[in-house]
């Protein structure tokens, strides 16, 4: 089977950055998972779905069209046709993701839906269920993870147009929601047992990178 890269951890781990290198070095596609979840979690906002209640969501479902492009180059997300790569990244969609994300509904759509994009493989997917629930044959799994404090710091910095996204707000925000992503009962953020662990703390972008091309390329 055409390699799978599953790459699981919290936010704020450079995650994204590290897969989308790993499949241009690789020459594989990219899915973002977590764009998927937001983007129901846009929709939900958008409709006004009260997103603290489950039922509500799970009533809703199968409403939104949610597409997701591949290209680790331009990756692209859209819902019912509309780009919405930028808004899905506000500090709205982004306090309201993990109460969507816990709806097992919500997760069901999502699952099914990255199985097909999925396909045959030939993909890094990230997320925080890819190695436990989405794909748990994948041939790679990585658990990607950095010191709380790093992680609100890279976080501020992407958020620095937001004058409301100091390190000590980020922080406090981002610890609730790994709180809420680890504690929900549906498939919650664990390393999967034979995923490889990476702590990013003391490296950069590119070392992460080759330590996960490395790993592929000891697998052929
Ligand atoms: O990776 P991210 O921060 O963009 O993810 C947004 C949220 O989506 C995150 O708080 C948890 C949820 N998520 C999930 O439950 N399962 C995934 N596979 C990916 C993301």
């Amino acid at each position: 089977m055409p390699l799978v890269i599953a790459m699981d951890g919290p936010s704020g781990t450079g995650k994204s950055s590290a897969s989308k290198g790993v499949a241009r070095a690789l020459g594989l596609r990219y899915l973002d998972t977590g764009a998927m979840y937001r983007a129901m979690t846009w929709w939900m906002l958008r409709n006004g779905v009260p997103v603290e209640d489950a039922a509500a969501v799970a009533a809703r479902v199968d409403d939104p069209v949610i597409e997701s492009g591949t290209d680790p180059v331009t990756p692209t997300i859209a819902v019912d046709g509309e780009d919405v790569s930028g808004p899905i990244r506000s500090r709205e969609v982004t306090n309201a993701v993990s109460a969507v994300s816990a709806v097992p509904e919500v997760r069901a759509r999502m699952v099914a839906l990255q199985r097909e994009i999925i396909g045959d493989g030939g993909i890094v997917a990230e997320g925080r269920d890819i190695g436990t629930v989405v794909v748990p044959d994948a041939r790679l799994k990585v658990y990607l993870t950095a010191s709380e404090e790093v992680r609100a710091a890279r976080r501020a910095r992407d958020l620095a147009a937001d004058p409301g996204a100091s390190v000590a707000v980020v922080r406090s925000e981002q610890a609730r929601r790994d709180r809420l992503d680890s504690t929900r009962k549906a498939s919650p953020l664990t390393r999967a047992d034979d995923a490889h662990e990476i702590d990013s703390t003391e490296l950069t972008l590119d070392e992460v990178i080759e330590a996960i091309v490395r790993l592929a390329k000891e697998l052929q």
